[in-house]
């Protein structure tokens, strides 16, 4: 089937301030995606960025931009004089994992986002793979949000390493966005009964990937939306026991991407989420966040989470992961507290790969000196995605199975199981 995105059509789309909405998708249907590719579409460039970015080598980053091309760019300079990241204006290294991959990915001076040997920025796809999102997802409704959806996810690959420590069963997902944490959970085995969020863009991925959960449009923040979610999920478990709650509420004011504000509202978010946790009692928790939730308010912020956790009866372990380290070929930390009520604390799930290690300085990065196989590169990730000018590409095109060139881009069509993936790594050394 064609995809027309004006024959989507939500049945109850309108979301009025007191009620919720079920998303419910008329079409299109799922498709077989076993040879299409999807969202693989560049950000087009200035022609000042163009300028910029063709002076930086795969490493490198705004440091190596001439003095007299940086003098015409009033937020080049202003980096310059701050000394801003070297992470900004970055060119992606072909043989190490990408750096982190934000909301940003459209813009060269928010981090690391240049291609490594073609004069454009990353496409949806490429940002997707670098995520360890399958090919089969697609992400839709307006480009600034599929830039949001991939760039907040939590990688799946990630969250299927933690989900393996945890008892399968069904799964509430809360601030589901575009299902990052829902598709690793689901790929360790999991049911997810229902996935909320407030974003109708973020639903509408959703659904069209994960045709067998109930999605919900609500406000957690709303009381009255609260309230009739609560109701939903109820209704949708029917008697039967919730086996989990996941969540990655908004990391803005934890992030160190932005600034941090202690009184960020999105902050207390969290907090809402454990008003679920309350109501619906179920046996494990899962949170999600960026590093930053450790220090905000000098840790009195997770240190009231973990509090109310153990108080309704949950041992808590806090994770600090490394993506690198479970098949995904990025840079990008992430915080998981876990609670479950038998009383056990968890295990950290064990990286199948070396992380990398910084040097003196983030040129010098490299794969740790553990006895581990090494991450997986970039060029591992993406070499076989077609050429693009900058500002091109298409949405859905023909994938020629010939293309694939590694065992991660196997593993990203479908072709190779992550077991078996991590087997011949192994073995490779
Ligand atoms: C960090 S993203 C979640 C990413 C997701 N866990 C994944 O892996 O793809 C946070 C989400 O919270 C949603 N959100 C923000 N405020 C909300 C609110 N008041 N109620 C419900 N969802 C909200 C946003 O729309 C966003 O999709």
């Amino acid at each position: 089937m064609s995809f027309n995105q004006k024959t989507f059509k939500y049945l109850a789309y309108h979301n009025p301030v007191n009620s919720i909405s079920l998303v419910s998708v008329e079409s299109p249907v799922r498709e077989n995606a076993a040879e299409l590719l999807y969202n693989h579409i560049c950000s087009s460039l200035s022609d000042l960025d163009m300028e910029m970015i063709r002076s930086v080598p795969q490493g490198g980053n705004w440091q190596d931009i001439p003095e007299k091309v940086v003098e015409k760019s009033a937020r080049l300079t202003q980096i310059r004089n701050s000394g801003g990241r070297t992470t900004y204006y970055g060119r992606l290294s072909n043989n190490l994992p990408s750096y982190t991959v934000n909301t940003y990915f459209n813009r060269p001076g928010n981090g690391t986002f240049v291609h490594p040997h073609q004069d454009r920025l990353i496409s949806m796809r490429e940002a997707a793979r670098l995520q360890s999102f399958p090919d089969h997802y697609r992400f839709l409704g307006s480009y600034s949000s599929r830039y949001k959806q991939i760039g907040n996810a939590v990688p799946p690959f990630l969250a299927r390493a933690v989900a393996d420590q945890i008892q399968t069963g069904l799964v509430l997902d809360m601030f589901s966005g575009a299902g990052g944490l829902s598709e690793g959970f689901i790929q360790a085995g999991n049911d997810i009964v229902l996935a909320t969020d407030s974003n109708s863009h973020m639903c509408e991925t959703y659904r069209y990937n994960h045709p067998k959960t109930k999605v919900v449009l609500a406000d957690v923040d709303n009381p009255f939306q609260s309230k009739e979610l609560l109701e939903e999920i109820e209704r949708t478990l029917k008697g039967r026991t919730l086996t989990t709650i996941v969540g990655g509420p908004p990391c803005q004011g934890f992030s160190t991407a932005g600034r941090r504000i202690p009184s960020d509202s999105r902050n207390t978010l969290v907090l809402k989420m454990l008003d679920f946790v309350n109501s619906l009692a179920p046996e494990n928790v899962l949170i999600e966040n960026v590093p930053g939730m450790k220090w905000i308010k000098r840790g009195k912020a997770i240190g009231a989470v973990v509090e109310r956790l153990e108080a309704g009866g949950y041992t808590t372990t806090v994770l600090d992961l490394k993506a690198e380290e479970y098949c995904v070929p990025q840079r990008r930390r992430r915080v998981f507290v876990v609670a479950n009520r038998n009383n056990e604390p968890l295990f950290v799930p064990k990286g199948a790969l070396a992380p990398i290690v910084r040097g003196k300085t983030r040129k010098d990065s490299r794969p740790g000196t553990k006895d581990l196989p090494p991450p997986v590169n970039v060029s591992e990730a993406v070499s076989d995605l077609p050429s693009l000018s900058s500002g091109e590409g298409e949405d859905r095109i023909e994938y020629i199975p010939d293309w694939t060139k590694t065992d991660y881009q196997r593993l990203m069509r479908g072709n190779l199981e992550l077991g078996d993936f991590i087997t011949k790594r192994a073995e490779q050394g």
